[in-house]
C-alpha cells in the first residue's frame, strides 16, 4: 500500500508541475491527502491562498462550496474538486430562494453568510465570513442596523455573544459538529484535568460552554502551536488531529467524540486528486452574473482579513 501510494504521489507531483497547478487542502481531509498539500488551512487562509495564487490550475481537497469560493476569486484559473459529490449538508440547508424571501421579512437587515454556502446563496448576501473572522465581520457593521446571519445558527448564537450583537439566525447546523456533546468534552476534562479543551464554533452551546476556548480549525493549529500545554482536547472534526500531531510530536490530542468525522471531507482519496489532474476533472465553475455578486460579499470579507 505503502508503495503504490508513493507512485501515485510521484505521478501527482509530475502532472502538478506540467500543468502549473498548487494542491489546497482543508485541515480535515484524510492523512495522506494533508501530505501532499502546498498549502493546508482553514476555510478562511485556503480562501486567501485562493486569491492570490499563480497557478493556474487549483485541485482543492476540501468541500464543494470551497472550491466554489476559489472560482469566486479566481475565474480565470480552473478550480478542479476531485470528487464532485464532496458537499457540505449545512451549506445545503440554505437556498437563495429560501432567502430572498426572508430578507423581505426582514428589510434594511445586513445579510452575514458564513462561508459554508453555495455561490447563488453569497450572491444574495452582504458580507461573507468564516470561524475565523466571523467576530471581525460583524463588528464591522454599523450598531443601528440588523443582522440576519445565515445559515449556522449556532456560529452565529456564538457571534452574537461575543460582540452583543443581537440576530436573526438561520436554522442551520453542522450534523458533525452536533455530534460533539458538552458531556463528551466533560468526561475528556475529568480523565485529563491537566488538558485544555478547543472546540469549533460550530458546535452546540453546551459544548462551547464546557471547552476552555472556541476557535476556528486554523487558530486551533496557532493556539496549539504556541500553547505551554502538553494536552488537548479537540472538538471539531477528528481529521485535524492528525495535522496537530505530525507538528506538535510532543503534544497529546484527545478527539472529544471519535463521531465527529465530516464524510463528505474523507471523499478525496489520493486516486482521485491523481484522476483530477489526469483528466481536468471536476471544474467547478459559477455563472458569472451570480459570481460577480458573490464575489462583492467574499471581497468585503477578504477586506477585513
Ligand atoms: P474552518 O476550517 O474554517 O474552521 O471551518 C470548519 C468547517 O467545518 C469547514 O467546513
Ligand atoms: Fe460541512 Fe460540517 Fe463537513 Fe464542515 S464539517 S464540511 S460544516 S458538514
Amino acid at each position: 500500500m505503502k508503495s503504490q501510494n508513493h507512485d501515485i504521489v510521484n505521478e501527482i507531483n509530475r502532472l502538478k508541475k506540467q500543468k502549473n497547478a498548487v494542491i489546497l487542502v482543508h485541515n480535515y481531509q484524510r492523512p495522506e491527502v494533508q501530505d501532499i498539500a502546498d498549502f493546508i488551512g482553514d476555510s478562511l487562509e485556503l480562501s486567501q491562498q485562493a486569491a492570490k495564487t499563480e497557478a493556474q490550475t487549483v485541485v482543492f481537497c476540501g468541500v464543494h462550496f470551497m472550491a466554489e469560493t476559489a472560482y469566486i476569486v479566481n475565474p480565470g484559473k480552473t478550480v478542479l474538486l476531485p470528487d464532485f459529490e464532496s458537499g457540505c449538508p449545512m451549506a445545503d440547508m440554505i437556498t437563495p430562494e429560501k432567502l430572498i424571501e426572508k430578507k423581505r421579512e426582514l428589510p434594511g437587515a445586513v445579510v452575514v453568510c458564513y462561508v459554508n454556502s453555495s455561490a447563488a446563496v453569497k450572491a444574495e448576501t452582504d458580507i461573507c465570513c468564516t470561524s475565523a473572522n466571523a467576530v471581525r465581520v460583524v463588528n464591522s457593521i454599523p450598531k443601528n442596523k440588523e443582522i440576519l446571519f445565515v445559515p449556522d445558527q449556532y456560529l452565529g448564537q456564538w457571534v452574537g455573544e461575543k460582540t452583543g450583537r443581537k440576530m436573526h439566525l438561520w436554522p442551520g447546523f453542522c450534523p458533525t459538529h452536533m455530534r460533539i456533546l458538552g458531556d463528551d468534552i466533560l468526561k475528556e476534562k475529568q480523565k485529563h484535568p491537566g488538558a485544555i479543551a478547543l472546540v469549533h464554533p460550530e458546535c452546540r452551546p453546551d459544548a462551547k460552554a464546557a471547552a476552555d476556548e472556541v476557535m476556528s480549525t486554523g487558530g486551533m493549529i496557532r493556539f496549539v502551536r504556541e500553547s505551554k500545554a502538553t494536552e488537548f482536547i479537540i472538538g471539531t472534526e477528528v481529521g485535524i488531529i492528525y495535522r496537530l500531531q505530525k507538528e506538535n510530536p510532543g503534544k497529546v490530542f484527545i478527539p472529544a467524540t471519535d463521531k465527529a468525522v465530516c464524510p463528505n471531507m474523507k471523499k478525496i482519496t489520493l486516486e482521485k486528486v491523481l484522476w483530477a489532474l489526469q483528466e481536468n476533472r471536476y471544474v467547478i465553475t459559477v455563472p458569472e452574473e451570480i459570481r460577480v455578486r458573490a464575489l462583492n460579499s467574499v471581497n468585503r470579507m477578504l477586506a477585513i482579513g
